[in-house]
């Protein structure tokens, strides 16, 4: 594959996997290949590999083609069915460190109501 957008490190991937989705099959095809996507990081990241969501809906090749349009075209992806990620696969070369607890926000997790604070997070 040539060039998408964010992707570039793809070519250097012993594997990409393209979830694709059949709109006509299912209304929330958007959720189900999300769930997929993130299913296969999951998988991925139980057998010691590593991977990167690469967005491919809603996002543009160049100026005039659509992300989608381009895989679709690239693969042969009959034209009913809708690109949502490639998923780059592969053996890590470093181990990023976690993120800190005092950098998670918190503030974010609202408790019963919007706008109560679930300022404490149990551990
Ligand atoms: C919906 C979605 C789309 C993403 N698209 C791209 C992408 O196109 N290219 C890319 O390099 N990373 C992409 N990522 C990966 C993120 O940039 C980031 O590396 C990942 O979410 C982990 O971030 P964190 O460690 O800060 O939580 C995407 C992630 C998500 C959830």
């Amino acid at each position: 594959m040539a060039r998408v957008h964010g992707a570039e490190f793809l070519k250097d991937s012993p594997l990409g996997i393209v979830v694709c989705a059949d709109p006509e099959k299912s209304d929330v095809w958007v959720e189900d290949s999300s769930i997929a996507s993130i299913f296969i990081q999951l998988a991925s990241e139980s057998i010691g590999l590593r991977s990167c969501w690469i967005q491919i809906r809603e996002r543009m090749h160049n100026e005039t083609v659509k992300s989608e349009e381009y895989v679709s075209e690239v693969l042969g992806i009959p034209s009913g069915l809708r690109v949502i990620s490639i998923l780059s696969v592969g053996y890590p070369d470093e181990t990023k460190p976690p993120h800190r607890k005092e950098e998670l926000q918190h503030e974010k997790v609202h408790l019963n109501r919007y706008g109560k604070y679930y300022a404490t997070i149990p551990t």
